[in-house]
């Protein structure tokens, strides 16, 4: 069974729904200005694409769109990532080093991850927002840049502010026009056509003509995508290739049989979620975040080391 609208798309990102619809007309309003760009969203929700999607449509589209991890970059190289560095700044600086401030220079800088950026740099970050001036490593001279700076967070803005992840003036100074990223589950049957829309792009890549069975469809629309589109797409793509014809889409993992999500710290539970099944997750999830401390786990469980070894004796 195909469904039958037609699946449409803004640039790369792809969706129907009502709050994809108000996405596009975003993107397409804040593309041509200069305005700095937040945009806060689960993970797998298209984030990168927006920004490379309001880089695409902007006036700076001929110059560089540089994206940067801000999780990935160890808190003792980051400012010389971002600014770059004179020679013989710091041990190992054997040549200057432009950075991807400079890369970015007349084009679009994405920070993802925005909130883990170290404090002392989100001070640096807003000194530039604020005069377009900064020093590479170890330089005297000030440089000046002309960026347009999209970040991303899939933090809740607000949580990230009031435990201290993000500087509240840098938040203000970021969100003049935040963007927030709906997750799938909150767009309709986008994911039945997203599920189709990447296994037509596998057939079409492969020459192939495998389709969904009935029982897949059913289970794109039944399941709750804590994963977002990065997890539909890879299941889709996994299936396809265990497949010879029908493309089976199993709920592959236990993480995805489970009638919950565990995103930042946070358990989100359907209602309608078994008690069972809830007093698993929530096990599960308080030993992982102990890094596998039973004692620790059970102190906080508020339940004896015993029941908490007879629980998971039983999972
Ligand atoms: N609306 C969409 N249409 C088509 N593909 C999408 C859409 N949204 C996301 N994707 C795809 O899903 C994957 C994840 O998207 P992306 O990396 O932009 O998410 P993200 O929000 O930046 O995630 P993270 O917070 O983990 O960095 C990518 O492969 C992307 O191409
Ligand atoms: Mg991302």
């Amino acid at each position: 069974m195909r469904p039958d609208t037609r699946l449409r798309h803004y640039r790369s990102l792809y969706g129907n729904s009502g709050a994809m619809d108000l996405l596009y007309t975003q993107i397409r309003q804040v593309a041509r200005t200069e305005a700095t760009v937040l945009l806060e969203g689960e993970s797998g929700t298209g984030k990168e694409l927006i920004a490379m999607a309001i880089h695409q449509d902007s006036p700076r589209c001929d110059a560089n769109f540089v994206a940067v991890n801000c999780g990935a970059i160890p808190a003792a190289l980051i400012e010389s990532v971002l600014f770059g560095h004179e020679k013989g700044s710091f041990t190992g600086a054997g040549s200057q080093h432009t950075g991807y401030f400079e890369h970015a220079s007349g084009g679009t800088l994405f920070l993802d991850e925005i909130t883990e950026m170290p404090a002392n740099m989100q001070v640096k970050l807003l000194r530039i927002l604020e005069c377009g001036r900064f020093h590479r490593v170890g330089g005297s001279q000030e440089i000046a840049v002309d960026v347009r700076l999209i970040a991303a967070t899939n933090r809740s803005l607000q949580e990230a502010v009031n435990e201290g992840f993000l500087r509240q003036d840098l938040m203000y100074r970021l969100a003049v026009f935040p963007i927030t990223v709906p997750p799938l589950r909150e767009r309709g049957n986008d994911a039945e056509l997203l599920a189709q829309h990447f296994l037509d792009d596998l057939n079409n890549r492969a020459g192939t003509r495998k389709q969904f069975s009935r029982r897949s469809l059913e289970r794109i629309r039944s399941y709750h995508w804590p994963g977002n589109v990065r997890e539909l797409k890879n299941l889709v793509h996994r299936a396809y290739i265990l497949s010879a014809g029908a493309v089976t889409l199993h709920e592959p993992t236990d993480a995805s049989r489970r009638p919950t999500a565990l995103i930042n710290g946070v358990l989100n539970f359907m209602v309608g979620t078994r008690l069972v099944d809830a007093q698993r997750e929530i096990i599960l999830a308080t030993l992982k975040h102990f890094q596998g401390n039973k004692r620790k786990a059970a102190e906080i469980l508020g339940i004896s080391l015993k029941t908490l070894y007879n629980r998971l004796r039983e999972y």
